[in-house]
């Protein structure tokens, strides 16, 4: 039997915010109910985007119940903007815990308020079923387990069920969420000193180098240390008065969007 915290069976037993919201300005759903569980949040929001009331409706386990309970409660009286920033570690954090089986529905909650944000923005609502279906169970996409890898640190395929249910039926899928997972674990190993004066040569080829020729100047790639990287400029460039603005608002800036956020330039 599982270990369910006081939270959850108080929410369990006394869920609040159930229900919709008629003038609702942004609804959201997630889950299914061939998939055994879904959830649909409503939100109505003030002129300034503060979210002034929430409610759901769930078709799920306790742990459903609680999880999109205490959601409601997360995000009334909060910015959407600042909601947004809820991510399914909290949910489950403010519940005192989630068993490990259960932290899908965690992952629900955040899914449903994630769609409910879309909505109001009328933004492309993610849709799994776009996405390459590997578990045909649970309809769980690659695209979500990749994610949840991500998210929330998964190493191992029980983790992956846990969080996504992907798996956990008939299990056919599973040794394709094991590959998934491996290539993902792997593609987020920090690359070596090689790989990146590489890839950062790669991208001053591509991005950079070609505009500062247009205006007479150029730069060289002299080494790189852990996330700092030394370059020199040269023709014009060198002798800009603006150099050090294009060394931040533009070398810094591509290599960040293309490398890693964290790279700090260093004129030598
Ligand atoms: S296809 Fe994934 S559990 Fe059946």
């Amino acid at each position: 039997m599982w270990d369910y915290t006081d939270k959850v069976m108080e929410l369990y037993r006394n869920p609040k915010n159930v229900g919709s919201i008629e003038d609702a300005d942004a609804i959201g759903e997630a889950g299914s109910l061939s998939c055994g569980d879904m959830l649909k949040i409503y939100l109505k929001l003030d002129e300034k985007g503060i979210i002034t009331d929430a409610k759901f409706q769930t078709f799920g386990c306790g742990s459903a119940v609680a999880s999109s309970s205490i959601l409601t409660e997360m995000v009334i009286g909060k910015h959407i903007d600042d909601a947004r920033k809820i991510t399914n570690q909290e949910i489950a954090e403010a519940l005192g815990g989630l068993p490990p089986e259960k932290m899908h529905c965690s992952v629900m909650g955040h899914e449903a308020l994630e769609a409910a944000i879309a909505n109001f923005y009328h933004e492309d609502v993610k849709c799994p079923e776009k996405g390459k279906v590997i578990c045909k169970c649970f309809n769980v996409t690659q695209e979500t387990i990749e994610s949840e890898i991500k998210a929330n640190n998964l190493k191992t395929l029980e983790d992956i069920m846990n969080y996504t249910k992907a798996g956990g039926a008939c299990g056919k899928c599973q040794n394709e969420i094991k590959r998934i997972l491996d290539e993902t674990i792997q593609s987020e190993k920090p690359l070596t000193k090689t790989q990146m004066i590489l890839k950062i040569n790669n991208v001053i080829d591509k991005y950079i180098s070609s505009e500062l020729r247009k205006d007479g100047g150029d730069i060289e790639l002299i080494d790189v240390e852990e996330n700092k990287v030394f370059v020199k400029l040269s023709g014009k460039c060198q002798s800009c008065n603006r150099s050090q603005l294009t060394l931040t608002h533009f070398v810094e800036a591509t290599l960040r969007e293309h490398i890693s956020p964290n790279i700090e330039i260093i004129q030598v």
